[in-house]
Formats: C-alpha cells, sequence, structure tokens
C-alpha cells in the first residue's frame, strides 16, 4: 500500500481494486461476528477452504470472513453472491453440500434457507427473510460485503468518498452545517443533537480539541455498537476523520471496552490500513489535514460508559463521572475541549455527507431522522440486531421483524433504553419509535435495547432486575445514587418477598424523585426509569404484590407455590425424577406429592408435567390445597386405571 494523495487518486484506486473483481464471481461470505464465532464459524470457515480447494475451485470463488448481519441466533450465517442467498444454521458437515450444490451446481439447499414458521414458506435471499424485510439497514447492510480487515472492501463500496468530499469540496463549517441541517441526534442515549456538540467543542477555548468513538456499550444484552466495530470499522473511522475536520481536531480516541477483543482487533487493523493508505495521519489525501487516532481499551464498567467518566479513563485514572459543571464539550480530556459520540452516530456522518443533509432528513420522524439499530431480546421469536427507520411502530418491531411472541403467549411489555429506560405497556405499542415519543412515556431511546416480555413476566420482578444491575453497576462516588439506588432495591426485594409495605408505593416515588434531582451523573439520574413506568403502566401488579402477597405472573418465587392436582395426576414419575430437591413423593401407583417444606419453588414440576396432563399447578396468593391422604392416593389412581 502507498499514500493516496488526492481524491483523483482515491478514485483511480477504487478503479483498480473493482477492476481486480469479477462480479459475477460467487462469493461465499461467512459471518464471523462474535455470536457466530461462539457458535464455531471457525470450523466452517476452515471447511469451506478446504472444499474450495478439494473442488479445485480456487480462483472460481471466494471466501470472505465478514462481520454480524444481525440474525445471530440463526448463526452461522453465510451469505452467497452475486445471488445473495442467505444459508442460516451452517455448519461444517454442510459446507461440501452448499459447494457442490450451490457453487457448482447453482441449486438452492432447501433445508438451510429461513423458513417461515407461521406460512412455512422458505426465503432464499437475504431481503425475503421476514426479520430483514421490514428494516432499512443504512449502517449494517454492509456488514455482509466487507471483510473488516480489508480496506479495500471498503473502498470498493465507496468508503472515504465522504472524507474526500468533505476535505476537498467543503469547509469545515460547511460540514458542520450539513450535520445540523440533518439533525444527527446522538444514538447513544441522550439524542443530544450532534452538529450542536460539535460547534461548542469547535468553539471553545484551547488545544488539542479531541474527538472520541463510545464503544464501551454497558447495556446488558446491547451489541450494536460491537457488530459496527468488528464489522464495519472504517465507516466509524471515516465519520470521525470528517468530524475532526470540522471541529478543528487532530486527535482522536476511540474507546472501546476490553470484552470485545474483536472490535479492538478490527478496529486496530483499520487505522493500521487506513495510516498506509494516507486516510489517516498527516496531511490526509494530500489535503493538509493532520490527524491521527488511538484505541483506548475500556475495564468494562457501565459507569465509564458516561461522558465524563470515559474521559477519566482516557486520562488514566478510574472511570468515574464527575460533576460537568462545564460541559465536557468545552472541558475535556485533560480539561481540553472534547466531543464525544457514540458508533452508531459517527457511523452516520459519512452517509449525511455523501448523500445530502435533505436525503437523510428525509428519513424518520419531524425531530428524529434517520435509523437506529435496536438490539431486539427477550420473548420474541426473531431476536438479534434490528436497523430502522425512525417512526416505525414499536408494533412493527416486535410482530412484523421479530416475527412476535413465541409459543403464542401474550404481549405484555417492551423495556427500551437499557437498564435505566422504562417498560412501554401493551396499549401504548402504537407508538412510534423516536427519541422524544419514548421520552413522554417515560422511557428512552438509550443506545438501543429493546427487551420484550410476554404474559409470564413480572414487572415488579422485571423492575427489581434492573435496580439490582444499576446497584451493582453505580459507581459510589455520590450518596444519593449510592444509597438511593441501594433503598429502592430493597423496598423492590421485600415487595416481592411478600414483605411490602402499603406506604412501599409513596417511598419509592419519593427516592425516585430525589435521585433525579440530585444525582451526580445521569446514571442515578434515569435510574428510577423501570421502576416509575412499571409503577405508572402496572400498578395493579405491585398493589397485588403488597396488599395480597400475590405475584399475578407467578414469577416471585417468595410468592409462589407449587401443589400437584391429585384429580389429573396420572402417576408419570416425571415431576418426580425431575425435582432436584427431592420434594416430590409418590410411585407408579401412587399419586404424587409436593412437600411444601421441601419445595424450592424452582418451578421444574411444572415445566416438566406433560401438557396432556396439567397436573402440577402453580398458584400464588393463595393456600395449597391439603394435599390426599395415603388412602386417597392409592384409590384415585386405582379409579384411573380402571
Ligand atoms: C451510566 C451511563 C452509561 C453510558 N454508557 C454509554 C455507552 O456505553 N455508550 C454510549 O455511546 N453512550 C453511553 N452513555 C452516554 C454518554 O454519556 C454520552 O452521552 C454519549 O456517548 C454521547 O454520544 P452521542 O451524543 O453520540 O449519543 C452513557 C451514559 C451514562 C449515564
Ligand atoms: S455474529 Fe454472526 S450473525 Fe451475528
Amino acid at each position: 500500500m502507498s499514500p493516496i494523495n488526492s481524491p483523483a487518486e482515491l478514485e483511480r484506486l477504487r478503479q483498480e481494486i473493482l477492476s481486480k473483481r469479477d462480479p459475477k464471481k460467487p462469493c461465499i461470505a461467512i459471518c464471523t461476528g462474535t455470536g457466530c464465532l461462539a457458535l464455531g464459524c471457525g470450523e466452517v470457515v476452515a471447511a469451506f477452504r478446504q472444499e474450495i480447494q478439494r473442488q479445485g475451485l480456487e480462483g472460481k470463488a471466494d471466501i470472505k470472513e465478514t462481520g454480524c448481519p444481525g440474525f445471530c441466533e440463526k448463526g452461522t450465517i453465510v451469505v452467497i453472491y452475486p445471488e445473495e442467498i442467505c444459508y442460516l444454521q451452517v455448519m461444517p458437515e454442510d459446507v461440501a453440500e452448499i459447494v457442490l450444490q450451490t457453487i457448482i451446481g447453482k441449486k438452492i439447499v432447501d433445508r438451510l434457507l429461513y423458513n417461515d414458521p407461521i406460512t412455512n414458506e422458505k426465503a432464499i435471499h437475504v431481503q425475503d427473510i421476514p426479520f430483514y424485510k421490514n428494516q432499512l439497514r443504512l449502517l449494517l447492510g454492509n456488514n455482509t460485503r466487507i471483510d473488516p480487515q480489508n480496506i479495500d472492501d471498503y473502498l470498493a463500496l465507496r468508503g472515504y468518498s465522504a472524507l474526500a468530499k468533505a476535505l476537498f469540496q467543503m469547509t469545515p463549517e460547511q460540514v458542520l452545517e450539513d450535520v445540523k441541517r440533518a439533525n444527527l441526534r446522538g444514538r447513544g442515549g441522550g439524542g443530544f443533537p450532534a452538529g450542536r456538540k460539535w460547534e461548542t467543542t469547535r468553539n471553545a477555548p484551547g488545544e488539542p480539541k479531541y474527538v472520541i468513538v463510545n464503544c464501551d456499550e454497558g447495556d446488558p444484552g446491547a451489541f450494536m455498537d460491537r457488530a459496527l466495530m468488528e464489522g464495519n470499522p472504517h465507516s466509524v473511522l471515516e465519520g470521525l476523520i470528517i468530524g475532526a475536520y470540522a471541529i478543528g481536531s487532530h486527535e482522536g480516541f476511540i474507546y472501546v471496552r476490553q470484552e470485545y477483543p474483536l472490535a479492538v482487533e478490527n478496529v486496530s487493523i483499520a487505522i493500521s490500513q487506513a495510516e498506509e493508505y494516507g486516510l489517516l495521519g498527516k496531511n490526509i489525501l494530500g489535503s493538509g489535514f493532520d490527524f491521527g487516532v488511538k484505541v483506548h481499551r475500556g475495564a468494562g464498567a457501565f459507569v465509564s460508559g458516561e461522558s465524563s467518566a470515559l474521559m477519566t479513563a482516557i486520562e488514566g485514572r478510574v472511570g468515574e463521572p464527575r460533576p460537568k459543571y462545564i460541559h465536557t464539550a468545552i472541558s475535556g480530556i485533560w480539561g481540553r475541549p472534547s466531543n464525544l459520540n457514540n458508533v452508531e452516530t459517527w457511523a452516520n456522518v459519512p452517509l449525511i455527507i455523501n448523500n445530502g443533509a435533505d436525503w437523510f432528513s428525509s428519513i424518520g420522524t419531524e425531530r428524529s431522522k434517520g435509523t437506529k439499530i435496536f438490539s431486539l431480546v427477550g420473548k420474541v421469536n426473531n431476536t438479534g440486531l434490528v436497523e430502522v427507520p425512525m417512526g416505525i411502530s414499536l408494533r412493527d418491531i416486535i410482530y412484523k421483524i421479530g416475527g412476535g411472541i413465541p409459543k403464542g403467549k401474550k404481549f405484555k411489555a417492551v423495556q427500551t433504553g437499557g437498564p435505566s429506560g422504562g417498560c412501554i405497556p401493551e396499549e401504548l405499542i402504537d407508538t412510534p419509535v423516536d427519541f422524544d415519543e419514548l421520552t413522554k412515556l417515560g422511557s428512552m431511546m438509550g443506545s438501543g435495547g429493546m427487551i420484550v416480555m410476554d404474559e409470564d413476566t413480572c414487572m415488579v420482578d422485571v423492575a427489581k432486575y434492573f435496580i439490582t444491575f444499576l446497584t451493582d453497576e453505580a459507581c459510589g462516588k455520590c450518596v444519593p445514587c449510592r444509597l438511593g439506588i441501594k433503598q429502592m432495591l430493597e423496598l423492590l426485594t421485600n415487595i416481592t418477598e411478600g414483605k411490602g409495605d402499603k406506604g412501599d408505593i409513596e417511598r419509592l416515588k419519593e427516592l425516585a424523585g430525589i435521585l433525579r434531582d440530585t444525582s451526580l451523573c445521569a446514571l442515578g439520574v434515569t435510574a428510577p426509569n423501570p421502576v416509575l413506568t412499571t409503577l405508572q403502566y402496572f400498578p395493579d401488579e405491585y398493589r397485588a404484590h403488597i396488599e395480597e402477597k400475590r405475584c399475578l405472573a407467578c414469577v416471585c418465587k417468595a410468592l409462589v407455590s407449587y401443589y400437584i392436582d391429585p384429580s389429573k395426576c396420572q402417576a408419570c414419575l416425571i415431576c418426580l425424577r425431575n425435582c432436584p430437591a427431592q420434594a416430590i413423593s409418590g410411585s407408579k401407583n401412587e399419586i404424587h406429592v409436593i412437600d411444601q417444606t421441601k419445595c424450592t419453588k424452582c418451578g421444574i414440576c411444572f415445566e416438566v408435567c406433560p401438557p396432556r396432563f396439567s397436573a402440577v399447578k402453580r398458584t400464588s396468593g393463595e393456600p395449597v390445597p391439603p394435599p390426599p391422604s395415603a388412602e386417597e392416593r392409592v384409590l384415585v389412581r386405582a379409579k384411573a386405571k380402571h
């Protein structure tokens, strides 16, 4: 690689790369993202390499190791270009058949296609799969087309053309104006307008100015940023360089959590390759603009994703927040103006520069533009990363993309915004997803976590789950957050254990107010959200726990009991054999009985009892019926026999 010195040279290089590629040549793109790695995609790649060699197809078919296309539960995912045939759950033993049938024979291997569980129809191409059909994958779409460790793949797809345009056809002010006009809002949580923040840093006195990528991604279950960083690191890098140019910064940091080793590896390779091509470093593309970037590995604490904490960590100190009397955009790393944006925010910048602010703002709602990537998880048929235009309804995400709720269960709520987001109930499922609409409901967009819950979910337990997470993750620096969240947890624990008091709801609300008004950082300020939204939308559940000692969803162990209905028990021994506490007595000829003093309420008996019997019952708030006498136990069985 030799440095490129002008946009014309960049274009020549692109043409040269394209001229060496035959668009008709089969290319087997195998996801090697973290999800598929865990499923053994390495062996699938090795099997393809071996098979291509065995069949004498070297040079006639390419193999590409790519980033994550989002449908990780169906990994390892293999997409075959140019037709874009999509095979799911590919195992090494499927490889020979794929090569023989599809690469050589141009036929489809039916059994590896997506099979719609409702219509039973097969989907051949990526875009035919309902999970993808209703998405708008402006950011994630290229993940299956790019080997993230090969910059040429990114260049072939017009990569770095936005940078060339910004550096040679636009002034920094024009770039800033475009980002402002596009109304790009930060994807890391608060939805603050990126252009306004850039402008603050640009106008702030003091040198050097820093630009930073936030890839801490501490929300449990979220992996949007990881997928972008692993799968298309140059798109983030290009956005960062453009932002640096607009802001007047010459130094940047990419903060990636240590637990994302592949993201660290791929972005580090991307930086070296961009440097070799002269897209980073001194005199970028011959423009006279200098910019260098370093990767900083974070120690993986949720609170370190907060802006001031992250910057303190980059300084080499413990990643804890500090008071922001002066915003980090003005006084950040080492007291210098520092602009921090989320991975996804930066990745949108090249799209805006290439396609224009009008194009970008034509997607989405009045005040929330572009797309947003969500990590769709929980009680939903299709889980994974979904990129959708802002304004799409929660219903469309859950039903059209997510394929609805498994096992025909009823939808109950969806939690958006990560651990300090809120729970949105069924009656609000048609809410359009944008920053302001979600905030109005007491939740937030956050960085894009979306957890779907079904009828079997206890909303008090859900609030307790998130508050437990936040208790563990609060840094302990400020008193309201350190003690307030802990007290909330104590109250919630009492409620779920049947020890709740009448005044507990008021106490929770009072604590929420204190946390919001007095916490040092947004962790404490937003921590009450899961409690407040569940109190607002599911007050009956709190009341039932406190007043009737009843968990309506039969989830809270202390309030639930299991017993066996003697009229239904067929003495099949299944529950007895599966009970880990040996709490069930009975025999082939004897109705089973659960010893309430031994039962740990694990619920295994309830799960394993064959549905045709449904003999194990779960109850809450009601006494367990007395067990049948020894005589009745045999008698009932004998009756059933005759
Ligand atoms: C406790 C806490 C954790 C956060 N974690 C992240 C994170 O992991 N990633 C992120 O981009 N923003 C995170 N944020 C938001 C950042 O403070 C900051 O607002 C964001 O990175 C700015 O980028 P944006 O304007 O592009 O959204 C967190 C905030 C708080 C309070
Ligand atoms: S990691 Fe392979 S599909 Fe997500």
